[in-house]
């Protein structure tokens, strides 16, 4: 009768060396995979800092030539709000989804958290900061004020600057083109019908905006 071949007794010599190995290649193997910029970050941390070194953009703001040093990652509205202290334009989302960031560049609105400052080279910026003339409210301030168009305010500088640029774009006709090109900024308070109202005036008017 032939007996069960035994089961050979570990070695824990061998064991352990096998271990170091494995160690050791997926170790190297980490290495290997690693972005060529970290493992020299990981050697000197100067490497990081120099991606984010700042770079020189001139913009004029409200009238105002800027002459600034702004980090490539830097969007228009964190350099508005926290570098120039331009706290009127507000930030609602960040994600372009509230039209709170509304301002103009070279007369056109956009969201300006979803651009960068450093791609406004040269450009002409206004903020709700820069619509009224000195003592002077712009006509769609002094409307939103007759038509009590805000409640907390919190969206109304940027409502206020779609809303100047929506009579600009030729797209305030009728209270349904207004809600339509109107619709990217969100108001939570719901004083949409006011708002709508205070267009309207300002429209009609034949103001100059
Ligand atoms: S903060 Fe820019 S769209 Fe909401
Ligand atoms: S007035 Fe409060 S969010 Fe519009």
């Amino acid at each position: 009768m032939s007996q069960a071949p035994k089961e050979q007794p570990s070695c824990p010599g061998k064991q352990e060396s096998r271990r170091e190995f494995l160690k050791q290649s997926s170790a190297l193997m980490a290495l290997a995979l690693t972005p060529p910029l970290v493992v020299k970050a990981g050697e000197n941390d100067e490497a990081i800092a120099g991606a984010f070194e700042k770079i020189p953009v001139n913009l004029d703001i409200n009238g105002k030539a800027y002459h600034l040093s702004v980090e490539p990652r830097v969007t228009l509205l964190d350099l508005l709000r926290e570098q120039l202290a331009l706290t009127g334009t507000k930030k609602g989302c960040d994600h372009g989804q509230c039209g709170a960031c509304t301002v103009h560049i070279n007369g056109q609105r956009i969201n300006s958290c979803l651009t960068l400052a450093v791609m406004q080279e040269g450009k002409k910026i206004t903020t709700i900061e820069g619509l009224a003339q000195g003592d002077t409210l712009h006509p769609m301030q002094e409307a939103f004020i007759k038509h009590d168009g805000f409640q907390c305010g919190y969206c109304t500088p940027g409502q206020i600057m779609s809303a100047v640029a929506c009579i600009r774009e030729g797209h305030a006709g009728s209270p349904e083109e207004i809600r339509e090109f109107m619709s990217g900024n969100i108001c939570r308070c719901g004083a949409y019908d006011n708002i709508v109202d205070a267009v309207m005036e300002v429209k009609k008017g034949g103001y100059t905006v």
